[in-house]
């Protein structure tokens, strides 16, 4: 099985700050030594990336599993935003891995709210961006992707193999996972310029391209209380915007989505 190594990934760099700190570990959570990091002034652009994550972590306190052969790594930015823009790191990410994928492998990608990447309705990739404030100002977020990329969908539980798939399981081969790291950090380089020079809208259009829930019927459980209703748009605070049956408008800032209909 292919494994990244940094001075395998540095040497091929050509992504600027983006990567030029590069830790790697056998690590609980990428996520967790990046936050570490940051708080002792790491700086931008600097990178954590896991073989294995013993405690990987998902979105909701949930576990992510992340065995050998995936990509686990986080990516220390310190961007001038307010804490309600950086849902927009999230999105630009999510682009940025569907835009890794269609590229590599021609694959049918989608994005589901909040951060899922998924193809032919499966998911492949999620994201937790992890924001620490100083004071008043956002001093660094922690973007952590999550890559199933060699992963034998054996190794998932049964309740899962139905909703997960690997890139490896996609494409019938093991993918070069370096190859893919390089691809990513490029495009996530690209469209981490466009944000910070305040050109978003055209990143926001492709989020929405993208986005697989816009016309469907969804049920979403946000802070324990169920929604049902239309997936219409997201508005500019990155919450999901849903019709409800009696035509209500109803804005969801975090939850757990599921599709209920296929698009109209
Ligand atoms: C989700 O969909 O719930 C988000 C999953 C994010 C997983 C990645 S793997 C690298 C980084 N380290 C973690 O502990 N989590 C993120």
């Amino acid at each position: 099985m292919n494994s990244i190594t940094p001075e395998k990934i540095k040497k091929k760099l050509k992504t600027g700050f983006i990567g030029q700190q590069l830790h790697y570990f056998e690590v609980t959570s990428t996520n967790d030594i990046a936050k570490e990091l940051a708080s002792l002034n790491a700086k931008e652009g600097t990178i954590v990336i896991a073989e294995v994550q013993t405690c990987g972590r998902g979105r909701l306190g949930r576990d992510w599993l992340s065995p050998k052969g995936g990509i686990w790594l986080s990516i220390i930015l310190r961007p001038e935003v307010k804490a309600r823009d950086v849902f927009k790191i999230t999105f630009l990410t999510a682009v940025a891995v569907a835009k890794t994928i269609r590229k590599l492998f021609k694959l049918n990608v989608e994005i589901e709210w909040p951060n899922d990447v998924l193809i032919d309705g499966k998911k492949v990739c999620g994201i937790l961006t992890e924001t620490n404030i100083r004071g008043e100002a956002v001093d660094s977020v922690i973007v952590g992707i999550g890559i199933n990329a060699n992963i034998d969908i054996n190794f998932f539980p049964e309740h899962l193999k139905k909703t997960v798939t690997t890139l490896a399981a996609e494409v019938k081969k093991e993918v070069d996972k370096e190859k893919f790291l390089h691809t990513l950090l490029k495009e996530l380089k690209a469209y981490y310029k466009m944000f910070k020079e305040n050109n978003f809208a055209p990143i926001l259009e492709e989020w929405k391209r993208l986005n697989r829930l816009f016309g469907a019927n969804v049920e979403v459980i946000s802070f324990n209380e169920k929604i049902m209703g239309q997936a219409v748009n997201v508005d500019q605070n990155g919450a999901l915007v849903i019709k409800l049956a009696d035509g209500t408008i109803r804005r969801v800032i975090s939850g757990d989505v599921t599709l209920l209909q296929e698009k109209r």
